[in-house]
């Protein structure tokens, strides 16, 4: 994978007790080329879901495609529609939790309720099968005391639930590219970044 922004220097110390600020300063400079490289590795990680079926009507790209578009179609904002064209993204290597993998990429570029939504959208679409796999459907009634219990059942029943039909005129990932790349443009109060900014270090992702 290419390597945004490394300049090939690297720091001198072999254990961080040995660490200068000339050593820091080349790091942090690193760290912001790495970083502004996250859209391009989040599309990456996605594409990684296209072809699989797991028996499904639709692959899980074209499932997470689908989210997206009925999202979008339905007026949702940017961060709302990136989060529910990421959703499944963790379902490679979060196979036995994914919606926790979706919710920490998303954290630092969407508001409280839609990371809440994203987290717990598992226990939500339940609802839709758990009983035909011997499972309560009802497992997220544990959450209905939470402010955002409906959006989220609303998110499944909309847009996840919904989101397995082939014939529907999905939009492609190349759609939601530039909506990524500004949602991801500037994480909200990322302490590293604004750390490693402050060695003279830029950040930016490219548009
Ligand atoms: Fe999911
Ligand atoms: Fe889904």
């Amino acid at each position: 994978m290419e390597h945004h922004g490394e300049s090939g220097e690297k720091a001198q110390f072999r254990s961080m007790t040995e660490g200068t600020q000339e050593d820091w300063s080349l790091i942090a400079h690193d760290y912001v080329g790495f970083a502004s490289g996250l859209p391009d590795r989040v599309m990456a990680h996605l594409n990684l879901l296209n072809g699989d079926f797991g028996g499904f009507p639709i692959d899980r790209l074209t499932h997470s495609l689908q989210t997206a578009t009925r999202a979008h179609r339905d007026g949702r904002g940017e961060s709302y529609v990136v989060m529910a064209l990421l959703h499944d993204i963790g379902d490679t290597l979060g196979t036995f939790n994914h919606p926790d993998i979706a919710a920490a990429i998303l954290h630092p570029f969407v508001s409280e309720e839609e990371h809440w939504i994203c987290k717990n959208h598992g226990a939500f679409q339940g609802y839709y099968y758990f009983h035909y796999l011997g499972i309560d459907r009802n497992v997220r009634e544990k959450h209905r005391d939470n402010p955002y219990f409906e959006a989220c059942a609303e998110f499944c029943e909309k847009y996840d639930q919904a989101a397995f039909d082939p014939d529907y005129d999905t939009l492609p990932l190349s759609f939601f590219e530039p909506m990524l790349r500004r949602v991801m443009a500037r994480p909200r109060n990322d302490m590293a970044l604004k750390a490693m900014e402050a060695t003279g270090a830029k950040y930016s992702v490219p548009a």
